[in-house]
């Protein structure tokens, strides 16, 4: 860590009380690349009680040694400079149950399991069911834990009994109305933690200390003073081996809908009246109640599609979209999206956000830019008002996480000379490159029983409200699908949508 540059002055982290900790789906992707590796650096940290459990279940037969076996493999290659003499300790808290999602006795052994190592605990435990399976079998799972009485609480809701859901979280309005309406006949809005990992990110989370632990931005972070706003979230990838779920979703659904979202909210919401969870989430809820519909009649110009075509990424040839396996020759899924969203409040009226998205991009980057008016008019005789760069304000998601600020200065020498600096702050430069996973902070916020980090069923539903529309419209066929080449930064037709308005994007090709 620079002690130079970074004076800690405040940190608080909780510990939590004893959890057992159920992963539905312990033999898939999800739970080996990232939830069990996550609970391991939390357990090195001292961040998973002594005393919490973790019980993998999923329909491959598996004897517990198997499973610990697996894990132990998957904590290998997926935790560079494993801990060793952590592992044993680690593995000893893993326990495995295997039967079908929908069969009552499934759930049986799972509450004999939960019962009996509840017992040698022996203090208030909270019990986290994570469902990381295919969103399809969501229901029944938590149909089985409400008939097994596994998710029961009291009315305080101590000791927790949480369910955490991935994404995606419906594919329109009505089926996320459809999917939530069958949770809340099982469980409580407070018991249902909707994970979207990017809330889990450091740089997103600093987006809030950022604007409300320093007077410097409150003042300026309206329409007065920035002039357009931009996200982008850019892969380099294609779309791997998730041909099925990508075709059918498209990037809109995968993309837009949830990360986009979350981050613009963080961007645009009023200060909160504290740091707790509801009083973030209403603040949030109100930037999405604010944002205008997209005009059907006039779709186009305000949100484009693309699809890829082959080219090339990283100096590597590449297929476009069509060519990947598994996927329909005809297919109208979109792997790119840019859009322009208007906030109708006081704040934000007039002010553009842009948003723009896409697979097989030139690289992988997400950041969010904030661009401020140019100065009313200058001293500085010939140079002229018009000629001077506006102040950009770079929020650096990944890869390279941090912050930078562009102002003009003088370069010494001449008497009138002036330029674009940047003055840039990176997290691995002052505090190294040991940052947490986002599924670390995730994880622990669920065992502390606090849902700042997840999504609110009414910021759901109003995220596919805004949404379903667009994606009706583009299934009916009326609109284009542009095509762009894999390695670059998107249709042309991206551009356009922000030169009609005067801009572009900061990096327009
Ligand atoms: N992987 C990622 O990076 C990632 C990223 C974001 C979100 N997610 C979400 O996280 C969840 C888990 O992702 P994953 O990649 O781990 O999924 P996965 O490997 O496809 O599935 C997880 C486990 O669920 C069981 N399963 C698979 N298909 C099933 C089916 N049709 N019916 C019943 N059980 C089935 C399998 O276990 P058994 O056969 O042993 O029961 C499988 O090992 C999904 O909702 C996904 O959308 C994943």
């Amino acid at each position: 860590m620079d002690s130079n540059k970074w004076k800690g002055k405040f940190c608080i982290e909780v510990s939590p009380i004893p959890n057992i900790l159920v992963i539905f789906g312990a033999s898939g992707d999800l739970a080996h690349r990232k939830l069990i590796p996550a609970l391991f650096s939390l357990f090195t940290k001292n961040l998973l009680h002594q005393k919490s459990k973790v019980i993998g279940c999923a329909r491959s037969q598996m004897s517990d040694s198997e499973f610990k076996n697996k894990v132990e493999e998957s904590l290998l290659k997926y935790i560079p400079n494993l801990d060793k003499s952590k592992l044993v300790e680690f593995l000893d808290k893993l326990n495995y149950i295997s039967g079908q999602y929908n069969e009552a006795k499934t759930y049986n052994a799972l509450l004999s399991k939960i019962e009996e190592l509840e017992a040698k605990i022996n203090t208030e435990t909270g019990r986290i069911f994570y469902l990381s399976t295919p969103p399809t079998i969501y229901f029944t799972i938590v149909k089985q834990l409400g008939l097994s009485k596994l998710t029961d609480e009291n009315e305080e809701g101590v000791p927790w009994r949480n369910v955490v859901l991935e994404k995606p979280f419906g594919r329109d309005l009505k089926t996320a109305k459809e999917l939530d309406s069958q949770l809340r006949s099982v469980l409580n809005e407070r018991q249902i933690y909707r994970i979207d990992h990017y809330l889990g990110k450091e740089t997103v989370q600093n987006i809030l200390m950022l604007r409300f632990a320093n007077i410097m931005f409150e003042p300026i972070w309206n329409n007065k003073y920035i002039d357009n706003v931009q996200i982008m979230v850019g892969e380099s990838v294609g779309i791997g081996n998730r041909a099925g779920y990508y075709d059918s979703y498209g990037h809109l659904r995968d993309m837009f809908q949830n990360h986009i979202l979350q981050m613009l909210a963080l961007v645009a919401m009023e200060p909160p009246t504290s740091f707790e969870s509801n009083h973030i989430r209403n603040e949030k809820v109100k930037v999405l109640e604010a944002i205008k519909p997209f005009p059907i009649n006039e779709l186009d110009k305000h949100i484009v599609r693309g699809q890829y075509e082959k080219g090339e990424v990283d100096g590597e040839k590449v297929d476009g979209y069509l060519d990947e396996n598994n996927i329909p020759e005809d297919s109208m899924t979109e792997s790119f999206v840019a859009g322009k969203f208007l906030i109708d409040n006081w704040r934000w009226k007039g002010v553009p956000f842009y948003m723009r998205s896409g697979k097989r991009m030139k690289e992988r980057l997400t950041e969010i830019k904030i661009t401020f008016k140019k100065v009313p008019y200058s001293i500085f005789n010939p140079i002229q008002a018009e000629d001077l760069s506006p102040n950009i304000l770079t929020l650096n998601v990944q890869p390279d996480e941090g912050l930078a600020l562009s102002i003009q200065a003088k370069q010494p020498g001449p008497k009138l000379c002036m330029g674009d600096l940047t003055m840039d702050f990176k997290y691995n430069e002052i505090f190294g490159g040991d940052k947490p996973e986002a599924y670390e902070r995730l994880l622990l916020d669920t065992m502390l029983a606090d849902q700042t980090l997840f999504i609110r069923s009414d910021f759901i539903d109003l995220s596919w409200g805004l949404f379903t529309p667009v994606l009706e419209a583009w299934e009916k066929g009326n609109h284009p699908l542009y095509k762009y080449k894999a390695g670059s930064w998107g249709p042309k037709e991206a551009c356009k949508l922000l030169v009609q308005d005067g801009f572009c994007w900061c990096d327009c090709n």
